[in-house]
Order: C-alpha cells, then structure tokens, then sequence
C-alpha cells in the first residue's frame, strides 16, 4: 500500500503555494511531428535525356564545360533515382520517415519550361511515385524548383529576367492540378538566397551570370514575385485542395565574435542581408530597412546606381502574406565582426561589401569535410526562437539539415550521429521554448551530387557506391540511429555500447 502512494504521490503535479510543480518531462517528440529526408530533382535522378525530358541549366552548362564541378563530373546518372525510385522508397521504408521532401523537375513536365508541351511521361513518372509513396504511409514534400531552370530561361537572362516570373507560374499551376489531389505540402523554391549568389552574384553556377551587388538582388526580387505567384494561383484555383504552400530559407546562424557594439550590429545586418533579405517581403511586407539603408550607403559611396530594386506598393502586397509555413535549411552557425580590417575586403560592388562584414568557423567547432559548415547545435536553437520572436511564431519546417564527411569516414559515421542527436537535441529545446518547429528532414536520404562540388561530399544516411553500375546504397550507422530516433521519438538512448551495429542493410 505505501508503494502506491509512493508513486502516486510522485506522479501527480505536486502544489507548491500558487505554484503547480510538474515532475520534468521526457524529452520527446510528438507523435505528429514530421521526420523526414530530402532531397532534389538534379542531385539524385539521373536519366537527364529520358522520356522527353527537356534540357535544364545544369544539363547544358555541365556538359558544355565540365570544369565548372570540382571533380569535372555531372548528374546525368548520379544515383540512378528516376530508375531507382523503388529502391529509394524502400530505404525511406526501412527510416521509418513519415515524409520525404523531392523536388520535381520542370523540365520532364514541361520539357522547353512552357506549357506549350506537357509531357505525360513526366506526368505519370511523378504520380507512379507520389502514389508509392502514399501507399507507404508516406507524405510527400514537393518542392518545385529546386534549382534545375529550363535552358531556355537561363539563357534569356534565367531569374533576371521577369519572364521566367510569369513562366514559373504557369509550372506552378500544371503540378498544382497534376498531383494536388495527393500532393498536400508544397514548397515553391528552394533557398533564394544561395541560388542568388552562386548563379547570379559569383557566377558559378549556371547559367554562369557573374552580376556583383547587381544580379544578386534582382535575382532575389525575382524569385519573390514568383514565390507569390505561385502561392496566389494556389490559393485562388486549388485551395479547395487542402494543402499548404511555403518558401525554403537558408539560414546560418551568426555569432558575434566579441561584445563591441560593432560586431553586434554586424550580427543584425548578417541576418537582415541573409534571412530578412526574403523573409521580411514575405511576413513584414518589405525589405528589412536595415538592408536597404545599408545599399543605398555603399551605392552612394561608390557613385553607383542604387542596386536594389525597391518593391512598388503593389509588389509588396502582393508578396506579403504569401505563407501557410516556412521551410529552413540550416546547416552550421558562423563567427562575424566588423572593424577596420573589413574595409576594402571586398569587390566594388558586391553583395559581400554592401553587407560589409567578416566571417570565420569557430575552430573548436567540430569539422565537416566542407570548410564552411562546422557543427554548433546551441546556433540551431537561437535560430529557431529568432524566427519564432521576429515573426510571429509561424510553423516552421526545417527542410534541411546535415554533415558532410568525407569518404574516409565510411559506414561508421559517427560525426554525424551526433551532428543529429545534438541538433535534434536543440530543436527539441527550442520546441519547449515556445517554436512551433513541427518537422525535420534530414539532407540526405543518401550520398548525391553535390553541385559544383561533385561527388567527394558525403551527406547520406545512406553510402552510394557510384562505380557501381547498380548504384548499390548501403545504410550507415547514422541511418540506423535516425531510424531509432524516429521510432523512440527521443534522442535518449543507450548509443554506447552500441544496439545498432551496422548490420548490412543494403539495397
Ligand atoms: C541545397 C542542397 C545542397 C545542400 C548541401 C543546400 O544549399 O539546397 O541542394 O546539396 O545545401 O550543400
């Protein structure tokens, strides 16, 4: 009897004064909450000439000039998925996802980009996997754009020009009415801001447009507007659908790198040039004022025209609201100052210099094999109470996050298992501090093309083995600890000595 009320005693809120004390809960995720994996179009599918698949950016300027990639390679095959698509959804069978995030690409639905031909073989491709994916109780995250640009656009100018606005909502609207009735979360675009600066700021991504302090933001602009056209469409001719549409957000977290007044309002201007460059427009309805003051600083200083296109009236409202959640792709935090020495850094004009600041990975941070992605999971949970404060609490899916290692590390990757567990650890206490995260996708299902980095970034749960002409994909431990994670709803659990030896999983 005195056990009982023992326990009975300890399991109900205990009253202290005014004060109802809980005993501490688990640390766990709901059942509701949306694990995943991504993924996209060019980086996995392969067969770039089949079925009357029409060229995209990255078809034609890879072939055209190789060197473009690090190791000289493409996508043409990669990971075989378009063949494959079986095998993949087996894997995110064995995961245990509840959803996968993919992309499709425009150009095997509308091979030239216009609705001047629709293909039914792309069509039917996309609703086979849609279908498979369903049938494995599995909810499919579609972006639309993730990059792969019909050649015809990219050689018009691409995302400069206003057309491809106009035309990507026209794709909008095919796959809104091809796949809407299964598909019910849609992203229109993926990462603006990277797209931006490696296509149209660096130019190194095709189409190869190198448009310093320029092409950036009007690539930025672009995207905004075709963002909101494609969010208008589905809310006036397929809201009946019952699904939702969001943009995907890059966002790095900056830290200070000491407690000058200068290297906090370097913080502020990382974050308005970075995140609040899209986000604002679309939650705030305009640029972050910090930015524009900013541009129309440098521009004045260097006797330029004023490079950022300010929104009309009608722009602004037609962009503003244009949100059911957003997508993050957050992969590391980074150090920025400013002080003297960031004077002159850069070319003028360039985004870089209108941002004016420095940055640098904390070494103490653990390393991925890319220079520019460290580990710092404390970063993850700032950022996501900063979005939570700045606006408005949204829903929020982290559509990205990951570690790249190098192919030394193998199947016995446990730098990113605890890259995971760490991360999904700060999610959980940003979570319990009031961010309505409700979804994680992990990038990647498995090893694939890295863009211009080509194959040497290994970012799977899954290890490919691309000399393979099978394409075998064999699962690391990093799988088989997701696996659990997603299975227990906790990252609590005894890793060491470890349950989950690998144990050959392969497909
Ligand atoms: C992109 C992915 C890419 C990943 C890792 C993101 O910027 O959306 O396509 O593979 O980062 O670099």
């Amino acid at each position: 009897m005195w056990l009982w009320t023992v326990l009975v005693f300890f399991a109900l809120p205990q009253v202290d004064g005014d004060v109802v004390v809980t005993p501490e809960l688990e640390k766990r995720f709901p059942d509701n909450f949306s694990f995943g994996v991504s993924s996209s179009a060019y980086q996995i599918e392969g067969s770039w000439n089949v079925d009357g698949k029409g060229l995209s950016t990255w078809d034609f300027y890879l072939h055209k000039q190789p060197d473009i990639v690090e190791d000289c390679t493409n996508a043409d095959v990669t990971t075989d998925s378009y063949r494959l698509f079986k095998r993949d959804i087996q894997m995110l069978k064995h995961l245990g996802v509840k959803s996968y995030r993919f992309s499709l690409s425009w150009t095997r639905i509308l091979p030239d980009g216009t609705t001047n031909h629709i293909n039914p073989r792309g069509i039917a491709h996309y609703r086979k996997f849609i279908d498979l994916l369903l049938e494995n109780d599995i909810l499919p995250f579609v972006t639309l754009y993730h990059w792969d640009l019909p050649i015809a656009f990219g050689k018009n100018g691409g995302w400069l020009n206003e057309n491809t606005v106009d035309r990507f909502g026209d794709y909008a609207r095919v796959a809104f009415s091809a796949f809407g009735d299964k598909v019910k979360n849609w992203i229109t675009i993926n990462e603006p801001f990277i797209h931006c600066l490696f296509s149209y700021e660096l130019g190194l991504h095709p189409p190869l447009i190198k448009s310093p302090g320029k092409g950036f933001y009007e690539c930025g602009r672009n995207l905004l507007l075709g963002h909101a056209k494609a969010y208008h469409i589905y809310d006036a001719e397929f809201r009946f659908q019952g699904g939702k549409v969001g943009l995907v957000v890059d966002a790095q977290w900056p830290i200070a790198a000491s407690r000058s007044e200068e290297d906090a309002e370097a913080v502020k201007d990382y974050l308005a040039f970075y995140v609040g460059q899209y986000l604002d427009p679309v939650f705030k309805g305009d640029y972050p004022q910090r930015l524009t003051a900013r541009v129309v600083a440098t521009s004045t200083r260097e006797g330029t025209e004023f490079r950022l296109r300010p929104f009309s009236e009608e722009e602004k409202k037609y962009i503003h609201g244009t949100y059911d959640f957003v997508g993050i792709n957050h992969y590391n935090s980074v150090v920025v100052y400013r002080n003297e020495s960031v004077n002159g850094m850069y070319e003028e004009p360039s985004f870089y210099d209108d941002v004016g600041i420095g940055t640098y990975m904390d070494d103490s941070w653990p390393a991925s094999s890319f220079d520019s992605m460290r580990a710092n999971a404390p970063g993850f949970y700032s950022l996501l109470l900063y979005l939570k404060d700045t606006y408005n609490n949204p829903v929020v899916f982290i559509t990205e996050n990951g570690f790249p290692l190098s192919s030394a590390e193998g199947l016995d990757d446990w730098k990113k298992v605890n890259y995971i567990r760490n991360y999904l650890d700060a999610l959980m206490d940003a979570r319990a501090d009031g961010s309505n995260c409700q979804g994680y996708f992990f990038w990647s299902l498995m090893d694939s093309f890295e863009w211009t980095s080509g194959y040497g970034y290994k970012f799977g749960l899954y290890q490919v083995d691309f000399d393979d002409p099978d394409k075998k994909r064999t699962a690391r431990k990093s799988a088989l600890v997701y696996k659990e994670i997603i299975r227990t709803g906790t990252t609590d659990f005894n890793y060491n000595p470890d349950p989950y030896q690998y144990n050959g999983t392969v497909y």
